[in-house]
């Protein structure tokens, strides 16, 4: 009798139930369970640079003849030269057999292939292998640089610190790198003084760990106000930068406590600058400057300090490296290629920033005495 009475309630309360659930659903469940639809993420991803047609990025060589992007560029520059590095295109992995043709951004085919799905692996430039990372593999295999530690280790070898060495030259660690940054040690991007500890990834917290976390796979952007739920100082893209926790320690030490960690980074790479200027000036007799084009380091042939356009070529390219030169250079253009290090891994970037200031302040003087390196 009783089992008679149960069994329609029971149909009636699913029945309802999977009513409330059409009817509210969208209210009820979290809206990132809603799965975004195609046309909106084509939207977004229009708007990231991995769309632009016309960046320097995916245009540089356009006027090759024949016009192709050669094996070692384009597995980064290209959606074809990606797919072969992948091995998709039935060609080895880890490596780009074939120069391949203009033409091609980073496409949804780049990241939406079975390979990059499966994806779980980035090789680095420095050798290092890192797993475990899921499908952010692809964004590493691309935002790693192409040089590391071990390249600077290489070009010096034992080569006396302070003797200008024709054999030298300016090590571009690359563009946008700040993949291989966020991993610190465990991925050697910068020069690493011996013996000088040095922080790998910085975990930051559980949920936003991952490169896909913050940034959005289709726009590539971080949304604030997610990062404002911790960080009450963040109201918009223009205040990311100002995000700082109270335990920081004052690394630059100009005694403001309250700047965001990005500050901190700024003013230690800004006396680098002016170390690096007095070195060249002090020790090899040639006036230095900076250029955020290439040739990124020139004569400042004016002596002002700053690279000005007519300084700015070919012929004027910085012609007298000494070992010291080309480690502390290397690290100063890898800061700003690394534009999120106050993010990716701040304590990271205090630590060899500090350590090539220590280097050269040697030789020159830098005043350092309140600076704090992380430990
Ligand atoms: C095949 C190589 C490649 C892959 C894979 C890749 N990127 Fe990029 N990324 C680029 C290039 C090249 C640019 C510069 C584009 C330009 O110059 O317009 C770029 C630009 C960016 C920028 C700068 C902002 C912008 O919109 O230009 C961010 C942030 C970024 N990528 C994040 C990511 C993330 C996160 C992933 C993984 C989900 C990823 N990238 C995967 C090559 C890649
Ligand atoms: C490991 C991936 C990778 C490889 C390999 C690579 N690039 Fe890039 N390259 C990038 C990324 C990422 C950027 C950042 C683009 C940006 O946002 O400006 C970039 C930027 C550039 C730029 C624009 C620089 C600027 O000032 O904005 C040029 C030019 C360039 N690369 C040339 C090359 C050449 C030439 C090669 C081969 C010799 C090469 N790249 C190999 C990843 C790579
Ligand atoms: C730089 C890499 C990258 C590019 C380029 C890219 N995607 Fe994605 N896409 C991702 C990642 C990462 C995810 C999330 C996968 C996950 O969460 O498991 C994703 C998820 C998706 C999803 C599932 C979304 C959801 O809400 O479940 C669709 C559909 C999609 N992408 C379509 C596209 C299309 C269409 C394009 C080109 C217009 C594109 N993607 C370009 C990396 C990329
Ligand atoms: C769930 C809380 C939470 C969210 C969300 C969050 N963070 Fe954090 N953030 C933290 C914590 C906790 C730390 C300190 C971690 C540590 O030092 O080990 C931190 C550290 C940082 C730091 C380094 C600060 C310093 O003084 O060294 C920066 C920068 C930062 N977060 C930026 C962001 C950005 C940008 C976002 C959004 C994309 C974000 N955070 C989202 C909790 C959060
Ligand atoms: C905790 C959040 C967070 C994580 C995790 C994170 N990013 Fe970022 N990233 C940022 C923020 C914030 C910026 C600065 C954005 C701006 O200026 O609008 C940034 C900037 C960048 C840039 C441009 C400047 C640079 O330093 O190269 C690239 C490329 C980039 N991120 C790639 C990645 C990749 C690849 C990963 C995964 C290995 C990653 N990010 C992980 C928050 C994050």
């Amino acid at each position: 009798m009783k089992k008679k009475i149960i069994w329609p309630l029971l149909l009636i309360f699913f029945l309802l139930g999977g009513l409330a659930v059409i009817l509210f659903g969208g209210v009820i469940l979290p809206p990132q369970a809603r799965p975004e639809t195609v046309q909106a993420i084509s939207e977004k991803w229009s708007t990231a640079g991995h769309s632009d047609r016309d960046s320097v990025s995916f245009t540089y060589w356009d006027d090759r003849d024949p016009p192709e992007i050669p094996t070692n560029c384009s597995k980064c520059h290209s959606e074809y030269g990606y797919l072969d590095y992948l091995g998709e295109d039935g060609s080895e992995p880890y490596v780009v057999d074939a120069a391949v043709p203009i033409g091609s951004v980073v496409s949804c085919l780049v990241c939406h292939n079975p390979t990059a799905h499966e994806k779980d692996m980035a090789l680095f430039p420095s050798g290092v292998e890192i797993e475990g990372l899921g499908m952010t593999a692809n964004c590493l295999e691309c935002h790693q640089g192409r040089r590391s530690n071990q390249d600077v280790a290489n070009a010096i070898m034992n080569l006396p610190e302070d003797e200008v060495n024709d054999d030298l030259d300016f090590i571009n660690v690359h563009y946008r790198v700040g993949g291989a940054t966020r991993f610190g040690d465990d991925a050697t991007i910068a020069y690493q003084y011996p013996g000088k500890n040095y922080d790998g990834l910085f975990p930051h917290v559980p949920s936003f760990t991952t490169c896909t976390d913050c940034h959005d796979p289709h726009s590539a952007k971080v949304t604030p106000s997610e990062c404002a739920s911790c960080h009450p100082v963040v109201t918009g893209f223009d205040t990311l930068r100002d995000v700082r926790e109270p335990s920081t320690p004052d690394y630059d030490g100009d005694g403001n406590t309250t700047e965001g960690v990005h500050y901190e980074i700024i003013t230690i790479h800004e006396v680098l600058l002016q170390a690096i200027q007095a070195y060249a000036l002090e020790f090899i007799g040639q006036p230095i400057a900076y250029s955020n084009q290439s040739p990124q380091w020139v004569i400042d042939t004016n002596s002002n300090g700053i690279a000005d356009p007519d300084e700015v070529n070919r012929g004027n390219t910085y012609p007298d490296w000494t070992p010291r030169l080309v480690k502390a250079t290397y690290n100063y253009h890898l800061v700003l290629e690394s534009a999120g290090a106050f993010v990716h891994n701040p304590r990271y970037a205090v630590q060899f920033l500090y350590d090539t200031l220590e280097d050269l302040s040697q030789v020159v003087n830098v005043d350092m005495s309140n600076m704090i390196r992380p430990e």
